[in-house]
């Protein structure tokens, strides 16, 4: 998989992809991730990328030339699969969304600055909008880091152990049964018995209802969908 993501400030987004998981799946070659600063396809000799609202209204608008610039240079050399906008009006980032776009060959991410970008920018080059929760960042950066997590995670090689993904919170629906390790008991606070008993579908069946319980009382909505 590859992916593309369009910037103001690459130097925010870099390092979630230096460290661990994502780090490892980067020198694996499983995945590509390039950055691309914005500022780079501007025309004017302060490197614009932004301008006030036709109409009137606070906040400045990310301008489409840059973006069409950026968008263009990229698509003659692939063809990608979507491109993504990193904003709070998107479709909530859900673990049924990470696991259709990991699925995915070349991406385009674009972050989203100041209010927001131009209309025509969303209307004529982006695929799919994404929000990562009812709330603003100041950027799409780190929002676009969330995402690209929540899918390089998912592409086979990049977990050690194959199934943990898939034992995640949310596949299935549901969110992780209690975990625990070493030390049997701390300070009197006991690991239930059962874990000890070797009887592995005994064991299976508890992990199964405690997802289901807890489920049930911390995310009721997601028994419904
Ligand atoms: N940009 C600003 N806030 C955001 C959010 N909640 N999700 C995605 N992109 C954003």
């Amino acid at each position: 998989m590859r992916i593309d993501i369009i910037t103001v400030l690459p130097e925010l987004l870099k390092s979630p992809f230096q460290a661990s998981i994502l780090k490892r799946a980067i020198e694996a070659n499983l995945v590509e991730v390039h950055f691309h600063n914005l500022r780079d396809y501007t025309s004017d000799k302060y490197k614009s990328v932004d301008d006030t609202q036709f109409g009137g209204g606070a906040g400045m608008v990310m301008m489409i030339e840059p973006i069409d610039k950026c968008i263009s240079a990229l698509k003659s050399e692939r063809d990608y699969d979507e491109v993504i906008y990193m904003t709070p009006d998107g479709e909530t980032l859900k673990q049924g969304i990470a696991n259709q776009i990991s699925l995915k060959e070349n991406i385009i991410i674009l972050c989203g600055h100041y209010k927001g970008v131009d209309q025509r920018v969303r209307d004529a080059y982006i695929t799919r909008e994404i929000s990562i929760g009812d709330y603003v960042l100041s950027g799409g950066e780190l929002a676009a880091a969330v995402l690209c997590d929540s899918v390089i995670r998912l592409i086979p090689g990049v977990l050690g152990n194959e199934t943990s993904a898939l034992t995640d919170s949310f596949q299935d629906n549901l969110l992780a049964p209690p975990i625990y390790t070493k030390p049997r008991e701390y300070k009197g606070l006991k690991v239930p018995e059962l874990l000890f008993s070797g009887n592995l579908p005994k064991i299976e069946k508890w992990r199964e209802e405690q997802a289901y319980l807890r489920t049930k009382e911390r995310r009721p909505d997601l028994l419904e969908e």
